[in-house]
């Protein structure tokens, strides 16, 4: 085999290796582990400001779209950190 043979063949194991992954975290939204560790951190400094901190438990993703879109009004919260928090919050409620 010529090297170049051996190089295509190299990329396309590569490629197949990725499709499950690139397809997966489209699906799933899987956040980056930076945006969690932001999101954790925003979530115990701003959502125990007014109320109890709840457990990521308490509610569904979708739940906690609804609700965190509502606390990101009733809090005057930035888009972003609260895009941190949810992103901290679908990670942390799930069972497993
Ligand atoms: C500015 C004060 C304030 C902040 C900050 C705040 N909340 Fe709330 N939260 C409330 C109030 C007031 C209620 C009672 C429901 C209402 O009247 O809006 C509530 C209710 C809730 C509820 C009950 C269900 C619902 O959506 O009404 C949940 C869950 C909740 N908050 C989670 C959070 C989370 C998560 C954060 C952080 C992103 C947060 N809260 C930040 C004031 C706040």
């Amino acid at each position: 085999m010529k090297a170049s043979t051996i190089f295509t063949v190299i990329a396309l194991v590569g490629l197949v290796g990725l499709v499950p992954t690139a397809s997966y975290s489209a699906h799933d939204d899987v956040p980056d582990p930076a945006q969690i560790a932001r999101g954790a951190k925003a979530w115990a400094e701003q959502c125990g400001r007014c109320h109890n901190i709840r457990s990521p438990s308490e509610l569904t993703d979708e739940e906690w779209l609804v609700s965190t879109t509502h606390m990101r009004v009733r809090g005057n919260i930035p888009g972003n950190v609260i895009r941190d928090i949810q992103a901290f919050l679908r990670s942390s409620n799930k069972k497993e």
